[in-house]
């Protein structure tokens, strides 16, 4: 049977020039990355540097470890931080930021990502009374996973930093999908990131590579992130191995590549909403399709319904189902896609 996974983007497999850059590896291309030896490794650091527009990048295991050094380095234990309450960090990351971190964690409210600065405001704390925990990092996610891949402009990341400067905090992006964002906006990933601290992108979603993720900053920042990286066991040895994939994701027309999975997104959605059914589907922006049930029904059936039709996706609250594009999916699969949701959709919601 055929199957079309939709559940994420981490779901690739590599592309064939990427297992050519893995089989052209040989002794004098790795090293003990722990030691700053592996060539791969540091060819890879380097060139994300460049790309994503900072001082000095570190690859490190995951999307998550990622965020974590990066909160980690620019915090100190009993500090607040403020994360978007949708946000990846706050839902998904085990609560790493609290256990390992120390820090007390504050939501902040958000129209699709976006907070209101006067909100914000008021969620800071006063850092004259002993009383409260100083307030001292602000999170930004772009693109926004559980708002459906929505993209922050650069202009709200803009008065994010200003507002961050005028409040002591550092401003940090979770920026899994970055480059989703900028192919979205067709503008420079540099857009977002010359406003931020520091950045986390992941290789392993859009990008298609099988493992790892970037954390980019300042020199100091990164030194700092490098020990916190060791401490979380994300010290590698040759991993030049599986940072060989990385080089190859960020060259400019594998980034550009990105485009393909915003109109196989746009197909889905079209296809869609074509569906006379109480359902509102949320009009991509970038590569995440969110269907939300306007009749309450039993959503893990729908999906685990949908999964024995051979298009597996997520439901990511009661009411929404996640469907997500990516590197080998084409536009036949959307098509086949379109006629399996709705044939699921209608069984369950015309009864
Ligand atoms: C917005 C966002 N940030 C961070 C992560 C974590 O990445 P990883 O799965 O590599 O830990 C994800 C993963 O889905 C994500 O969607």
């Amino acid at each position: 049977m055929k199957i079309v996974d939709l559940r994420s983007d981490t779901v690739t497999k590599p592309s064939q020039e990427m297992w050519e850059a893995l089989r052209s590896l040989d002794d004098s291309k790795i090293g003990d990355d722990v030691e700053g030896e592996d060539p791969t490794v540091n060819e890879l650091e380097e060139k994300a540097a460049k790309v994503i527009g900072k001082e000095v990048a570190l690859f490190v295991t995951s999307g998550t470890q990622g965020n974590l050094v990066s909160l980690l380095s620019q915090t100190n234990p009993g500090d607040e931080i403020l994360l978007e309450e949708l946000s990846h960090i706050y839902k998904n990351e085990v609560g790493s930021a609290a256990r390992i971190g120390g820090l007390m964690i504050r939501t902040y409210p958000s129209i699709k990502g976006v907070p209101s600065f006067d909100q914000l405001q008021q969620l800071i704390r006063d850092k004259e009374d002993i009383h409260e925990p100083p307030t001292t990092l602000l999170s930004v996610e772009n693109t926004h996973n559980y708002h459906g891949g929505v993209i922050i402009q650069p202009e709200v990341i803009k008065d994010m930093k200003k507002f961050s400067e005028k409040n002591d905090l550092k401003l940090h992006l979770d920026g899994a999908r970055i480059f989703n964002a900028a192919v979205g906006l067709k503008v420079p990933v540099t857009e977002f990131t010359k406003h931020t601290d520091s950045v986390m992108f992941c290789l392993s979603k859009g990008l298609s590579c099988p493992v790892g993720s970037i954390v980019a900053g300042s020199k100091d920042f990164i030194t700092t992130a490098r020990r916190y990286r060791k401490m979380l066991g994300g010290g590698m040895r040759q991993a030049g191995i599986i940072a060989s994939f990385g080089s190859i994701a960020l060259e400019e027309k594998w980034i550009k590549r990105l485009e393909e999975d915003h109109k196989n997104a746009k197909l889905l959605y079209e296809g869609i909403e074509s569906y006379d059914l109480p359902i509102k589907i949320h009009k991509p922006e970038t590569n995440i399709v969110i269907v939300e049930l306007m009749k309450k029904t039993r959503i893990f059936k729908i999906v685990t319904e949908l999964g024995k039709e051979g298009v597996k996706s997520f439901n990511i609250s009661k009411e929404k189902i996640r469907f997500v594009t990516h590197y080998g999916i084409n536009e036949e699969d959307i098509q086949y896609s379109i006629q399996k949701i709705g044939k699921v959709l209608s069984s369950f919601l015309s009864k």
